[in-house]
């Protein structure tokens, strides 16, 4: 019934889709894949010489294979009606209205994808959900597909293959991934489906590697991995609290407690708290879902996590202001860093964002930087809010500025804290680590005095907290009391 895979499809080519199936050409040259969206600037930018999205070590990857066997389309129906395997990778963000509004997911994108696979894929397609879905999506995709399809008697086979990538490092993580979780129906058809994907990622990833279940196992994991990382998270900002309150160092307790190898020490850095597209959406997923199972106890045990995930963030900027002899109102204050991680230029879901609002609207002057975000993404999460450029910030002394509660775009660290009162590190930005003696005493040196360095990201050691100290500044670190 289905044939050998030759021909892919990916619908969306997000940060999912494209690194993903660009990933895929790359090590299969033998399969032709298309990657459509209905965005043409997105599709354009794929097309170009600067890709959509930054991730290490991608472009070279899309180089290469671009053109080969790789390409990048708006022709959403060719691209389906070709192939014999499509991915359906579209978002699948927390629903902002109606039904289950703020907790439940919006499905619309993944049932229009379905239904053009329904008009147009070619007999025996498999379909692949890559995307983050509800459990039991893959039961009204197949629905959705009998009932509309034109062809006679249509059964369509429905994959499960949740992404496990994470933002900053997607390409090593899908050269090398920890594993690839497959699930079907256990059905002769739905193994042979599942047979067909396991040949195709087969071409470079190690069988053990390749793990098959049911499918609604796989959708569930998908959601429960999340869920447990971002309650690691929370956890150790829970740790990171109670270090401040008691004098003691949570860097040096999630240590002490990750080398026991029942723990592990992974996802036990404290600090701002978790941001990124997908933790919060998809605990509320896992939320809405108990909710509707009648598991209220459930619910609201993971509702916790994204609870005290919110505390954190607060925390933080209730942390600087009061450090600042409570008040920040026309103070400069440098945000270094504005990604939810480093190695990214993706802000959805950023600590940033709210360290920003919450500074602004107790009306700090703000100076943002960050290697990688855009101004563009970064003026659209600070809307409402207003705007001075660097030209007319940065001729303006201190406390000069007329209006408090703004923001200014920075070319750099350096230009951005001359006059500043505070510099924030927002983001674990390499270029942020390891900054020497020297930077440090002339960055004193042109900062407003008391000059306070406010670390939320675990930037600075023990030693250089001390040698700070020593230069004349006020050094807070997240999560380490003294
Ligand atoms: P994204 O918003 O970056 O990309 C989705 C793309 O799908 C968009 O470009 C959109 O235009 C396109 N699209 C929507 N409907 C379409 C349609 N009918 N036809 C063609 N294109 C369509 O989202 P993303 O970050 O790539 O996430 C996609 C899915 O993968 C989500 O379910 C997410 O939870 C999951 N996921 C994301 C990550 C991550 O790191 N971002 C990791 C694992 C899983
Ligand atoms: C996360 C998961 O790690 C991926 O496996 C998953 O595929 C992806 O979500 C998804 O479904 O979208 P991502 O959000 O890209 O990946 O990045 P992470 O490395 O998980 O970091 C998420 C957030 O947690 C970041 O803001 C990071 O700074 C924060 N974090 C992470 C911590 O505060 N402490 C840690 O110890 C680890």
């Amino acid at each position: 019934v289905f044939p050998k895979v030759r021909n892919i499809c990916c619908i969306g080519a997000g940060y999912v889709g494209g690194p993903t199936c660009a990933v895929l050409a790359w090590k299969c040259p033998d399969i032709k894949v298309t990657i459509c969206d209905l965005s043409q600037p997105r599709i354009d930018a794929w097309n170009s010489d600067t890709l959509p999205i930054f991730e290490p070590g991608l472009s070279e990857i899309v180089f290469e294979a671009r053109g080969r066997n790789l390409f990048f389309t708006t022709d959403v129906d060719n691209a389906i009606a070709e192939a014999d395997l499509i991915f359906v990778s579209v978002n699948t963000p927390t629903k902002t209205s109606g039904v289950g509004a703020g907790v439940a997911a919006d499905l619309c994108y993944v049932e229009a994808a379905t239904r053009r696979i329904a008009a147009l894929s070619r007999k025996g397609a498999i379909i692949v959900e890559k995307s983050t879905v509800p459990c039991r999506t893959a039961e009204s995709m197949r629905q959705i597909l009998s009932a509309t399809s034109p062809q006679e008697g249509a059964v369509f086979e429905i994959l499960s293959n949740p992404e496990f990538l994470a933002e900053g490092t997607a390409v090593e993580d899908l050269l090398d991934p920890a594993r690839i979780l497959i699930g079907a129906l256990d059905t002769p058809r739905g193994q042979l489906a599942q047979r067909r994907l396991v040949e195709v990622y087969a071409n470079w990833v190690a069988p053990k590697n390749i793990l098959t279940t049911s499918l609604w196992s796989s959708e569930l994991s998908k959601l429960a991995a999340n869920a447990l990382l971002a309650q690691r998270v929370s956890s150790i900002n829970a740790i990171a609290a109670i270090c401040e309150a008691t004098g003691s160092n949570v860097f040096e307790v999630s240590n002490a407690c990750g080398l026991d190898p029942r723990i592990g020490s992974q996802f036990l850095k404290a600090g701002l708290g978790f941001g990124g597209s997908c933790f919060q959406k998809d605990i509320f997923n896992l939320i809405y879902l108990s909710t509707s199972l009648n598991l209220p106890e459930v619910a609201e045990y993971w509702a916790q996590v994204l609870k005290m995930n919110e505390w954190t963030k607060s925390r933080f900027t209730r942390g600087v202001v009061k450090k600042m002899f409570s008040t920040i109102t026309r103070k400069t204050i440098v945000c270094a860093g504005y990604a939810f991680k480093k190695d990214t230029g993706d802000i959805r879901e950023a600590p940033a964002i709210n360290v920003a609002r919450d500074l602004m609207e107790d009306g700090a002057c703000l100076r943002i930087y960050d290697p990688k975000v855009t101004a563009e993404s970064i003026h659209e999460s600070l809307k409402g809010f207003t705007y001075i450029d660097w030209a007319t910030a940065s001729a303006a002394g201190p406390w000069d500025l007329p209006q408090a509660g703004t923001y200014t775009i920075c070319p750099s660290l350096d230009a951005a804290l001359v006059n500043a009162s505070a510099l924030l590190f927002v983001t674990d930005w390499s270029e942020f680590k390891g900054l020497d003696l020297e930077w440090w005493t002339a960055t004193h040196a042109k900062m407003t005095k008391p000059a306070m360095v406010f670390d939320g990201r675990d930037i600075l050691n023990t030693a250089e907290c001390a040698h700070l100290r020593k230069i004349g500044f006020g050094v807070e670190k997240t999560g380490v009391g003294h």
